[in-house]
């Protein structure tokens, strides 16, 4: 009897200190994994989140909004520098789900084994002075390195990647599936989310809607002109002036640089880009709850045009994407926003493949 007391009592603080020393073998982690430890007391049953790149500019507000989500038991928060503090920070939150921190790549199999979801937020923005080239060569290395450790850790959960340029590092991480016997294309995420949710914000400022009632299809890659709106199929159902198609268009397109031009130095989109990640991975985990009808856009292996990955409206469920929905009737602008769409994407698409095939 006073054996089993100190064991729970061993048991609670360890728990309670998890985020203060992480985790330094795959014992301790197994026997904290296990069952209702993964559960704060009181809550629910959920899934196991993965934050890779927790201690970034999106990575911080990611933590918070997902530590919010009722649908969250276990959150594990990784990243290369800082995740002790933000951990400590995150954890003192009284919502339900449970947090760890791990930190550098020596804990990179503890913070991935047995998760449900993996979102990766990991990787540098756009700095001045750093060509586009330097930005794919950085971003594709940390992508290769998680994606890898995923295979060897959870290799059936969800993947969310964040990491720019998505057009790039989701060929990227589906070349280092393949290469390791693990590649399972419904799971494999690219997050376009942000494009959809500025979408509904600027259609709602033209139209005088409320945003959250306003539903824009945004298809194709997640970079310029990639990014297609499909203003013709927006709902509630409505029309726009050819001026108010370009403007739209052009806007929803370089929404990125909007915020980088207005944070003058400071960095790009985190929060809102936070917010729209939180969206997509509530939607995932929702799908694997098993709800009914489940739709949103994503950069996916594809073949709604010739091209191997294509964004497009997707139904998610128990296995990851069940349904990759076609894109429907075009207007002529958007015929010809696709055929530029689909230029810039093979190319984005290739050097992606190539990177590891080299
Ligand atoms: N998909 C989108 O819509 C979208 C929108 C905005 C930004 N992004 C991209 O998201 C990424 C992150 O942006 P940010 O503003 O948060 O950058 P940031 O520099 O603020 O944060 C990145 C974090 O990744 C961490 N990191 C670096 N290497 C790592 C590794 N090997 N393992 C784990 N973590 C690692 C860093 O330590 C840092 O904490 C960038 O690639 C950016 O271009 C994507």
């Amino acid at each position: 009897m006073e054996k089993q007391q100190n064991y729970e009592a061993l048991q609670r603080i360890s728990r309670i200190t998890a985020h203060l020393a992480p985790f330094t073998s795959q014992m301790e982690e197994a026997d904290l994994l296990r069952g209702s430890v993964c559960r704060s007391k009181g809550g629910s049953s959920g899934f196991k989140v993965a934050i890779l790149g927790a201690a970034g500019g999106i990575g911080q507000p990611l933590s918070l909004l997902m530590k919010m989500n009722p649908l969250v038991s276990v959150l594990h928060l990784y990243d290369v520098v800082n995740t002790p503090g933000v951990t400590a920070d995150v954890s003192h939150m009284n919502t339900g789900a449970v947090v760890r921190g791990f930190l550098g790549q020596q804990q990179l199999e503890s913070a991935l084994s047995g998760m449900d979801l993996v979102i990766i937020p990991a990787g540098v923005p756009r700095k001045p002075g750093m060509t586009r080239d330097d930005l794919f060569n950085i971003n594709a290395g940390i992508v290769r390195t998680l994606c890898e450790g995923i295979s060897k850790s959870c290799p059936h959960a969800i993947v969310n990647l964040i990491s720019n340029p998505v057009n790039s590092t989701v060929p990227i991480a589906a070349e280092v599936f393949k290469k390791m016997g693990m590649y399972e294309p419904k799971r494999l995420l690219g997050v376009t989310t942000l494009d959809v949710v500025r979408a509904n914000t600027f259609v709602a400022e033209v139209l005088g809607l409320d945003p959250r009632e306003v539903n824009v299809p945004v298809v194709g890659g997640h970079a310029g002109v990639t990014i297609l709106p499909l203003l013709s199929q927006v709902k509630p159902p409505c029309s726009f002036t050819t001026e108010e198609i370009s403007y739209l268009t052009e806007r929803i397109q370089n929404g990125g640089t909007e915020v980088v031009e207005a944070k003058a130095g400071a960095g790009s989109a985190t929060l809102s880009m936070a917010f729209a990640a939180a969206k997509f991975a509530d939607a995932c985990l929702r799908g694997l709850r098993g709800d009914a009808d489940v739709v949103e856009c994503s950069f996916v292996a594809s073949e709604v045009t010739e091209l191997p990955f294509f964004a497009s409206k997707v139904r998610l469920g128990r296995m990851g994407i069940e349904e990759i929905f076609s894109l429907g009737p075009l207007s002529e602008f958007e015929r010809s926003g696709l055929e530029k769409a689909k230029k810039e994407l093979a190319q984005s698409i290739d050097k992606g493949i190539r990177f590891i095939r080299k």
